[in-house]
């Protein structure tokens, strides 16, 4: 089976506290996966280097082929990883559906002036995101 996700020995220290220390993970397709471990432990740090928050001190990060543990979070987040977070801050002057669609905004490529102007592209992508 094809490995999607591929942590190699990362580390990250915050000043002196080392917060993740020699961690790796292959994660297959088509599998769950979870990590447990106690408070404080790096687990959310291991997200956060996931995902571009912070970069590793040492290690390597591949995403398919692609090593992301250098780039900007929302260039790895266009590469096809999602997250949530630990805790969420949601829009409240809006509705659920609004709020998860607004994780969907970088799947779209419509301007502002489409949305202005009720444009095609801005209706068409706006579809897709509903289904
Ligand atoms: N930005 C930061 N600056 C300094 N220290 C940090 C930072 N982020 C995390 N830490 C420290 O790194 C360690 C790991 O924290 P982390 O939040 O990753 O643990 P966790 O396993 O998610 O814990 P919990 O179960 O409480 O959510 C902790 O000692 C934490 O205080
Ligand atoms: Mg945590």
């Amino acid at each position: 089976m094809n490995t999607v996700l591929k942590v190699d020995n990362i580390t990250k220290s915050f000043g002196g506290l080392m917060a993740v220390k020699n961690f790796s993970l292959e994660l297959p397709e088509r599998e769950i996966h979870g990590i447990i471990g106690p408070n404080g432990a790096g687990k959310t740090t291991v997200f956060n280097l996931i995902t571009g928050v912070y970069h590793p001190d040492n290690g390597h990060i591949l995403l398919g082929e692609k090593e992301v543990s250098s780039l900007p979070a929302d260039v790895i987040s266009r590469s096809g990883i999602a997250r949530t977070f630990q805790n969420i801050r949601l829009f409240s002057q809006m509705t659920v559906l609004d709020n998860i669609k607004v994780a969907l905004g970088h799947r779209t490529n419509y301007r502002l002036w489409d949305v202005m102007l009720g444009l095609n592209r801005f209706r068409r992508q706006e579809k897709v995101i509903f289904i």
